[in-house]
């Protein structure tokens, strides 16, 4: 456990809001351990496009601004972060690594070490040389020893030959780089980068929806990032260029409006799907702010306008799953996160589009004024911090476990979906099934 002042912090980068949460560790009614949120600030965003920094000072300032609003709301001090990695530049693709096992001595069969594994994931993750492009993330599927496949774990296994199927993610080496200056420059450590798509894993998904198989869809304002998930491995990463701001640009393309006149129309009023609509129902439109004028415009035309754009974001989503064979996963449906999934009548048009069983996912498993939080323009923020806690419980848990026999590599908890993440040109194992939802 913790101790009572140790906090996390989860910061959302986003195109439109940079969000930050700081939470402290609490215990749940079974005695296991929950973050307990204490503090929420949000800035909007600027110099931020698309999860690339484009401007160092107004991002870094925006990042101050929203870490500092969480830290005057908790009263607590910030020292690190962990931060979302989201945007066009972040690839998902599945890979296989593959290393011969040595026997330790002589004479003896050689059996499957910790270091085999790595060697494993490692070779998985050494994508080609691509200009500008590293692979940051690496987490197992399955593992095969000679040939026999359906492996979660093959450690202390027999066998000359050790494969791993995973799924890798790279990511713009300069992005990367950039993200990481504008938050050394707001002053703050980071604990550790985490695509955007887990923390939302982590933060919305019920135990037997995530053991089933889902995807998981974060409609934000630039983009939106697409996650399929199943029984503690990821299957697919990807990242569709289009996202809320698009419908409010449609809007005030369309009706000739301002865009922040179609913004507040779409966020007061606005459905994208005709069954939540009045056919009759009219929409007085602000001429300036605070005064309203004669022009009215019908609700069902903005409806019209938005579906039309949410329908082209599903269809994007639901191809790039099919080109990579990957919806076979998806089993138990599809959860809708974001700000994006705020607009009413998101799940029926993605229900029309994939014809499978689709909810829209909030931060669960909170203590605190948890309802304050349970809104899905939260997911990744809060998702970031108890991944954050994950790590730093399980740093204590191996610090406390040792065995002068082992190497405290091989003494950490063994399970299925050990993951690699590389932070500062450094890999870090950690145990990648705590990003989806097992503490
Ligand atoms: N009540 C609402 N109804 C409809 N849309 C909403 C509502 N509240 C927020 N949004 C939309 O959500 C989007 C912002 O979502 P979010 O904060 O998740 O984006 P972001 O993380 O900053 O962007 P990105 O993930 O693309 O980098 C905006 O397009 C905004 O219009
Ligand atoms: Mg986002």
């Amino acid at each position: 456990m913790m101790d009572s002042n140790d906090i996390v912090v989860g910061l959302d980068i986003g195109t439109v809001n940079v969000t930050a949460v700081i939470g402290e560790c609490d215990v749940d009614r079974m005695g296991e351990p929950v973050l307990k949120v204490v503090g929420v600030g949000n800035a909007p965003s600027e110099g931020i496009r698309n999860g690339v920094i484009i401007n160092k000072e107004s991002a870094s300032s925006c990042i101050v601004q929203a870490v500092e609003a969480a830290v005057n709301m908790s009263g607590r001090d910030v020292e690190e972060v962990v931060c979302g990695i989201s945007g066009e530049h972040v690839k998902g693709l599945n890979s296989i690594g593959v290393v011969k096992v040595d026997s330790r001595r002589r004479g003896e069969r050689p059996e499957i070490t910790e270091q085999n594994k790595q060697e494993a994931m490692k070779s998985a993750g050494a994508i080609p040389e691509v200009p500008d492009r590293e692979t940051f993330f690496v987490m197992p599927i399955e593992y095969k020893v000679n040939n026999q496949g359906g492996i979660k774990n093959p450690l202390h296994m027999i066998g000359n030959r050790l494969e791993v199927q995973a799924h890798i993610i790279t990511a713009s080496t300069s992005a990367m780089k950039n993200l990481k200056n504008c938050i050394e420059r707001s002053e703050y450590g980071i604990q550790n980068m985490v695509p955007i798509t887990l923390a939302d894993c982590k933060a919305i998904l019920v135990p037997e929806e995530e053991k089933a198989g889902v995807m998981v869809i974060d409609i934000g304002g630039g983009t939106t990032e697409v996650g399929i998930q199943m029984n503690g491995a990821t299957y697919f990463t990807g990242v569709v260029p289009i996202g809320g701001k698009y419908v409010t640009s449609d809007i005030a393309a369309v009706l000739r409006l301002s865009s922040d006149i179609a913004e507040k129309i779409k966020v007061n009023q606005g459905a994208c799907h005709e069954s939540l609509v009045d056919d009759k129902e009219m929409i007085e439109i602000p001429v300036t702010s605070g005064s309203f004028g004669e022009r009215t415009v019908s609700r069902l035309k903005v409806c019209e306008i938005a579906k039309a754009r949410m329908w082209e974001i599903f269809t994007k989503v639901k191809r790039a799953v099919e080109d990579t064979k990957t919806m076979q996963y998806v089993n138990s449906g599809i959860v809708i996160t974001g700000g994006g999934a705020l607009l009413p009548g998101v799940s029926e048009v993605a229900e029309e589009v994939f014809k499978i069983p689709v909810r829209i996912g909030v931060p669960l498993g909170l203590t605190g004024a948890a309802k304050d939080y349970e809104n899905p323009k939260y997911a990744g923020a809060i998702g970031l911090a108890q991944i954050g806690l994950d790590m730093k419980i399980r740093a204590r848990l191996a610090k406390r476990r040792p065995d002068p026999g082992k190497s405290s590599r091989e003494e950490m908890p063994q399970d299925e979906g050990d993951g690699m993440f590389k932070v500062a040109g450094k890999w870090l194992w950690t145990k990648a099934k705590n990003f989806v939802k097992d503490f």
